[in-house]
């Protein structure tokens, strides 16, 4: 069996939900408390075993290639200051892992710039994270899934439970139960009619694919809001392969959305020693 080595990370969507901080700043970048939001799906990458991590950029991402590259005159100033603690911070990130970057020049939708990685990810199965999901986690979310994807050697999903009409935001799946954290997926179908979603297991942005969604995806044309869907190439590789979905242990933000965005950080910041108890006492006092 081959093993999960690479991750892809899409991130050369216009980040619109989050305009106007999004116009220059690379929505990937926004960070939770001190750290981009990019980082924290490269470290769940890194602490599921993943060794090579693939970002997908466009134009105005340069932030991300810098970010993850050494910086000679930060280091070297931190250094001769003798502040040691933020300089070991800093190598940690550019030490992470392999980083390749592909340039999507068009943002057609989230299953064209999955089929971008093509040629870096090459015949192996392979992981995509999406950046603007950060999921909170005592065992990475991705380390959950790859081990559904070895127990059946075949595509997994995360997919996290949501009732009520916000199901519509998401694809949706239909699914036979195998035990309360994996199912087995019958169907998908993207952004449904609250009244015509198929269950309330929502799909997050984790997936363990295989090489054989690539052709689909090459195939596959333009899905709702006149983009290439993943979930349109997914469901037609449903069609020929059993496909999972797993229920991961954790709490997924979607650090996308402002309200989410601000959701996560307090709930980061509050996770923090140094910043808990003098946030807590800042929230318990706020007269609203
Ligand atoms: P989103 O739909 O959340 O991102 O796509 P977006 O399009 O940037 O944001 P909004 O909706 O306009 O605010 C999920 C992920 O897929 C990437 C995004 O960068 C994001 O990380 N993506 C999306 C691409 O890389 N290319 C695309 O064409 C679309």
């Amino acid at each position: 069996m081959q093993k999960v080595r690479k991750a892809v990370f899409p991130a050369a969507g216009l980040g619109t939900r989050f305009l106007p901080a999004t116009k220059v700043i690379p929505k990937e970048m926004l960070t939770l408390v001190d750290k981009p939001l990019i980082q924290y799906g490269v470290e769940e990458a890194v602490n599921s075993g993943i060794e090579n991590v693939i970002i997908v950029t466009g134009r105005g991402k340069q932030a991300l290639e810098d970010h993850f590259d050494i910086s000679f005159e930060l280091a070297q100033t931190l250094a001769e200051r003798g502040k040691d603690s933020i300089l070991k911070e800093l190598n940690k990130i550019h030490n992470l892992a392999q980083v390749s970057y592909i340039r999507q020049k068009q943002a057609l939708g989230l299953g064209h710039a999955v089929l971008v990685a093509h040629d870096l990810v090459g015949d192996e199965p392979f992981a995509v994270v999406l950046p603007d999901d950060v999921v909170d986690a005592q065992e990475p979310c991705l380390k959950q899934m790859i081990e559904v994807y070895e127990k059946y050697q075949a595509p997994v999903i995360a997919v996290t439970e949501i009732n009520g009409p916000e199901i519509s935001r998401f694809g949706v799946i239909a699914h036979e139960k195998i035990d309360e954290y994996t199912y087995r997926i019958t169907d998908m179908v993207e952004k449904p009619p609250y009244a015509e979603a198929p269950s309330n297991m929502a799909i997050i942005g984790r997936y363990i694919l295989t090489p054989d969604l690539f052709p689909i995806l090459a195939e596959t044309g333009k899905g709702t809001g006149g983009e290439i869907q993943l979930t349109d190439g997914m469901k037609k590789l449903l069609a020929s392969r059993p496909f999972y979905a797993c229920k991961f242990k954790g709490k997924r933000h979607d650090a996308g959305d402002k309200l989410g965005f601000l959701i996560a950080t307090i709930e980061f910041a509050l996770k923090r020693k140094e910043f808990a108890e003098d946030l807590k006492n800042y929230l318990k006092n706020l007269s609203i």
